[in-house]
């Protein structure tokens, strides 16, 4: 039984092709959104491997040589349940791009009332001297401006209709610094920056903008991480214990639900109490 009732609303998560953007997209159908899935990779696209290599990114990559891609996959699953979805191919770097998807999925699907910004890079991995400019760059205009882009594209139709979610992606690396993960934490940081100024540029439109601040996740993406770096996160967790990729999407569910609508400008550690004290 879905925890919240989002019957009639429709959602649209970027990053959706896998890990939590994929779960977020499953848990909002179950709760009963109709939910656009949009990414930039998408199973049928012939060019999948050369995208998934300009992106630099090293899980895409893998993911694409595995052809494990399951953006157009969600969008079935989710159509199964009876509601209403799509895949998606849409760079969230490219705002015309993200204006058109959005403009086009609210002439189809009647309005849009929840954002997830859940597109991201987290395998830029390295000390100071070993990060690359190039991943930086990446970084930033993927989960910066990327979540900004779509930001932007969503607000004239949720200013419209006097209602709106949006949900940013954050990371207890944003909040805490992370070793070796200079550029995702640095972004990590900024989208909190973003998200509660947008909970104050919201408020007076029904627009409501909160952040899940993840721990660590057990996506796909978390199993190429070596085993005794997952140790010692482990052992820096409170509950001992990796989340689960649910865990983050019962929280985003929560957050754009009826019950959260007094709940703004929030960021909402999923992080087994990674972020506490422990010795
Ligand atoms: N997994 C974790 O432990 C964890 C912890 C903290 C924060 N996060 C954040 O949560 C989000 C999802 O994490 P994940 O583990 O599922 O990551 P992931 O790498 O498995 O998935 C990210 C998704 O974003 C897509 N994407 C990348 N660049 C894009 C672009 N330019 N346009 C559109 N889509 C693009 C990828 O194709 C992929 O489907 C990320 O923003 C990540 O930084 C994850």
């Amino acid at each position: 039984m879905a925890m919240f009732d989002l019957t009639g609303r429709v959602a649209l998560v970027t990053g959706g092709s896998r890990g939590l953007g994929r779960e977020d997209a499953l848990a909002l159908a179950r709760a009963g959104c109709d939910v656009v899935v949009a990414d930039l990779l998408i199973e049928s696209d012939p060019n999948l491997q050369e995208v998934a290599a300009a992106s630099g990114s090293v899980m895409a990559q893998v993911m694409a040589a595995d052809r494990v891609v399951y953006t157009e996959r969600t969008a079935a699953e989710i159509a199964q349940m009876g509601r209403r979805s799509k895949a998606v191919q849409m760079d969230v770097t490219d705002f015309q791009q993200a204006r058109e998807a959005i403009d086009q999925v609210v002439a189809e699907f009647g309005h849009l009332d929840i954002l997830v910004n859940n597109a991201g890079c987290h395998d830029h991995v390295g000390q100071l001297m070993d990060q690359s400019p190039e991943l930086w760059d990446r970084d930033l205009k993927v989960n910066l401006t990327g979540a900004y882009n779509c930001s932007q594209a969503v607000w004239p139709h949720m200013r419209a209709q006097n209602y709106g979610r949006l949900i940013f992606m954050s990371s207890i690396t944003g909040v805490g610094g992370g070793f070796g993960q200079a550029s995702s934490a640095t972004t990590s940081a900024g989208i909190l920056g973003l998200m509660r100024s947008l909970a104050l540029e919201g408020a007076r439109h029904g627009i409501t903008s909160n952040a899940v601040v993840a721990g660590i996740i057990a996506t796909e993406s978390f199993r190429t991480t070596p085993p005794e770096m997952v140790d010692r996160m482990v052992l820096r967790t409170a509950l001992r214990a990796p989340g689960q990729p649910a865990d983050v999407a019962a929280a985003v569910c929560y957050l754009v639900s009826q019950e959260a609508g007094y709940v703004t400008g929030v960021e909402l550690p999923v992080a087994g109490g990674i972020d506490l004290f422990t010795f």
